[in-house]
């Protein structure tokens, strides 16, 4: 369990609190962890830039967080990881663009399940400006409000080439653990297939921007 307000972190179910307190469990960690209590010893223990704890409250340091990430943190990450690079919550095509230049591998149309900035434009709204600014072949993760098998066609036609799923996986779960999340799966699958035949296709990979309403995508290339 989870409890939170600016002046108190705890995370009930591991006993852990910030600042961090050191009791018979932290102990009996340490004696289990001998690599990692070496290194932090030897370190520090580590501290997030953005939550400055104190004897006085905690609080969340902005400028370090949202407000210090700029195109310079990019390019250090980009550098510093030789690996796999997506940027997720992209949601206008001049950023795209930049980012694709920076030599990132894939970009995530995302507005973060609209849980940030209650206005913020839709992600699928997003997803064909950014599709027709990327072109064709560069790889684009979608979501945020993909709730069925309908919304995943929706968002493929509108140039994605993976759709990922939020919430709609977190209920299942919550309302029958594994069980729930296996029906959840298998209610999307199942309405996949529907709303497949009902635009006349019988295979996902034939899904292109021809199923959307011209008016819709009228600068749409793909
Ligand atoms: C409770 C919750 C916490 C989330 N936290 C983060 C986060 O820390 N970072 C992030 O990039 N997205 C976060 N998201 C957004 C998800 O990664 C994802 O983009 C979103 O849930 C997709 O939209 P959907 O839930 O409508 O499918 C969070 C979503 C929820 C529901």
């Amino acid at each position: 369990m989870f409890q939170f307000n600016l002046g108190e972190l705890k995370i009930i179910k591991n006993g852990f609190t910030v600042p961090f307190k050191i009791g018979p469990k932290q102990m009996f960690d340490f004696a289990t962890h001998p690599l990692w209590s070496l290194t932090t010893l030897l370190g520090g223990i580590p501290k997030p830039m953005n939550y400055e704890t104190s004897k006085n409250g905690n609080k969340f340091v902005r400028s370090e967080s949202r407000g210090a990430t700029d195109w310079g943190t990019l390019k250090r990450v980009r550098d510093a990881w030789k690996g796999k690079l997506i940027i997720k919550g992209v949601m206008s095509p001049e950023d795209a663009i930049k980012i694709k230049a920076e030599g990132v591998d894939a970009i995530q149309v995302s507005n973060h399940g609209g849980r940030q900035l209650d206005s913020a434009t839709a992600a699928i709204e997003a997803l064909p400006l950014i599709r027709n600014a990327l072109g064709k072949e560069f790889p684009l993760l979608f979501d945020s409000g993909v709730r069925g098998g309908s919304d995943i066609i929706r968002a493929l036609a509108l140039g994605a080439d993976y759709v990922m799923l939020g919430r709609p996986l977190m209920y299942g779960i919550g309302a029958d653990g594994e069980k729930g999340l296996r029906r959840i799966l298998d209610i999307i699958k199942d309405e996949l297939s529907t709303a497949l035949g009902l635009v006349g296709l019988n295979d996902i990979n034939h899904v292109t921007s021809e199923i959307i309403a011209k008016k819709f995508i009228q600068n749409m290339k793909y």
